[in-house]
Parts: C-alpha cells; sequence; structure tokens
C-alpha cells in the first residue's frame, strides 16, 4: 500500500497567484519531503469551514494569506508568542485536534535582512510605515533584532497605538501622526508595512526623513513595491529592499516548522527574482 503523503496548503482570497505552491514544492524536492501542497480560494465567511474540512482529510499545515491571516489567529487553539502579539497567524500546524498558530513574517523578514542582504540591523533608529496585519508581524522580530527606537506611524493613530501597546516596550517603541513625520529627524532605516502599493494608493512622504546610510524596505514585491523603493531611491537610500526575499524565507520558515529540516533558499529567491518584475503580491 502507498502511504498518502500529507496535505498541506496556503488559504487566501484571491490566492491564484500565490508562489507559495512552487516554492514548498521546491523545497520538498530539495529535502526529500513527501508531501503535497495546494492553494484554496476561500471566502472570509466559508474560512472556519474550509479549514476543519481540511483538517478532516488529512491537511496537516496551511499558511494563511490575505485577508484571513487575523481569523486564522483568532480559530487557533494555541497561538506562539510571535503570532500572539501580531494578532495575525500565517502559519498553522494540526497537532492532530486541534490548529496551533504561528507568524513566521518577521523571522523571514530579518534573515532575509541579514543573512542573505547582510545588512546589520542593530542600532538603527526605525520608522514602521502601517500598523496593520503586516506591520505587526515584523515588529517584534525587528526589536528581536537589535534595532534601536522604533516609530510607528499610521494613518488611523489608534491602529498605531495598539500597536505599540502590544509591544510593550515603552521608552523604546512610540507612535507617531503620520502628519508630523518630518520632524522627528532622519531614520536609518524605514519598512513600508502599508497596503498603499497593492492599492494604488499615494504615500506621502516627506524626503527629510532619510538619508545616504538609510535602509529602506517594502514588505511587498512586484509592481506593489514599485513606488516606495522608487521614492527611497529618489530621497537618497543607501539600498531599497523589496519583500521578495522575506516571502522566500518566511516559506522556509514555515517549512522547518512542519518538516523539522530548514531548506536552502539560494535557488528559488534566484528562481523568483529573475522573474521579479512580472510578479504580483501575494504570498
Ligand atoms: P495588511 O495585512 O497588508 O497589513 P491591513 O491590515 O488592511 O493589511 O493594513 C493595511 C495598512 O496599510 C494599514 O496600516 C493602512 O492604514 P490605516 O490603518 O490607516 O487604514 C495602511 N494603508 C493603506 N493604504 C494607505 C495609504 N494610501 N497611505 C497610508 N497608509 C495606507
Amino acid at each position: 500500500m502507498t502511504a498518502v503523503p500529507a496535505r498541506y496548503a496556503v488559504f487566501g482570497h484571491p490566492v491564484a497567484h500565490s508562489l507559495s505552491p512552487s516554492i514548498h514544492a521546491a523545497f520538498a524536492r530539495q529535502l526529500g519531503v513527501a508531501m503535497s501542497y495546494e492553494a484554496i480560494d476561500v471566502a472570509p465567511e466559508a474560512f472556519a469551514n474550509a479549514l476543519g474540512v481540511f483538517a478532516a482529510s488529512g491537511g496537516r499545515g496551511a499558511n494563511i494569506t490575505l485577508p484571513h491571516k487575523e481569523a486564522a489567529a483568532e480559530l487557533c487553539a494555541r497561538l506562539g508568542e510571535r503570532a500572539r502579539i501580531a494578532g495575525a497567524a500565517n502559519t498553522l500546524t494540526f497537532d492532530g485536534t486541534d490548529w496551533v498558530g504561528d507568524n513566521t513574517d518577521g523571522a523571514g523578514l530579518v534573515r532575509d535582512l541579514t543573512e542573505r542582504q547582510a545588512l546589520d540591523l542593530r542600532g538603527r533608529r526605525t520608522l514602521l510605515l502601517g500598523a496593520g496585519g503586516a506591520a505587526r508581524g515584523v515588529a517584534p522580530a525587528l526589536l528581536d533584532a537589535g534595532i534601536d527606537e522604533l516609530y510607528v506611524v499610521n494613518r488611523h493613530t489608534d491602529r498605531a497605538d495598539a500597536l505599540v501597546d502590544a509591544l510593550g516596550q515603552p521608552g523604546r517603541v512610540h507612535s507617531r501622526y503620520w502628519d508630523d513625520l518630518g520632524s522627528h529627524g532622519l531614520f536609518d532605516c524605514v519598512v513600508n508595512a502599508t497596503s498603499a502599493g497593492r492599492n494604488d494608493g499615494e504615500l506621502a512622504l516627506p524626503m527629510g526623513i532619510v538619508g545616504p546610510r538609510t535602509l529602506a524596505v517594502d514588505l511587498s514585491y512586484g509592481d506593489a513595491a514599485i513606488p516606495f523603493l522608487a521614492w527611497a531611491r529618489g530621497a537618497g537610500c543607501a539600498q531599497a529592499i523589496d519583500g521578495l526575499g522575506m516571502l522566500v524565507e518566511q516559506a522556509a520558515e514555515s517549512f522547518a516548522l512542519w518538516h523539522g529540516k530548514r531548506p536552502d533558499t539560494s535557488a528559488v529567491y534566484a528562481e523568483l527574482r529573475a522573474r521579479a518584475p512580472s510578479l504580483t503580491t501575494a504570498d
């Protein structure tokens, strides 16, 4: 009798453009792991049921993308620290009875910046643009990586305040008004975690907040990252980096959680980088 390979999937809406199935398939080939990995498109109102059906039919792990990350965290019986602070889960593991949630986005970002790009995040005075799910996912990891102070700016300041409260490091983490952005001096690192680039929205950013030593990072990739990275280059930032490496690294973190083996990400990253201009953001 041939054993049926364990099932894994990414849930999103829409999810057709997701790169996760091909990334996980490449990792599985590299490490000789037998599994299936599919993309499951499900509307928000049907998400909880679909996750239950998936578990009942052999689902062992799920990646979660927009717009389900917050709902996924709520459906989990237990959450790791990173998902708890984020209030959002991108990696779910079925323990035989319940779903257990984690968030690998922040670890993926930090690994891409510090290992692939060989950048030192320590001591950087950092500005985080946005306070939605993406911002919440990466903020704890940036702090753990040793950045200096973290300034969180969001159009709706109440969300920035809530994120700052959740991070629980008064004196190091601050919420500021978007309109006052120009009055806080230079930042060594600016992370765009807004969805403006995905929604054709404009980001109103003063030039004077960055300088020739500033690292600019957009968590999106493909077309969605172009406006912010163009602004960053025009404003004279030292580096302008998109979220493609983070995408690959968060997938590797998920893969390691599920299969106990960490893939080498360099080949998958190189292949996606070659296709980058035509990619659509949707992990
Ligand atoms: P995600 O999961 O991608 O973070 P989200 O939770 O909907 O999605 O959050 C989107 C983020 O982008 C929010 O911080 C949002 O700001 P508000 O909370 O004030 O709405 C931010 N955002 C979206 N479009 C923007 C724009 N044009 N300018 C500035 N911020 C924007």
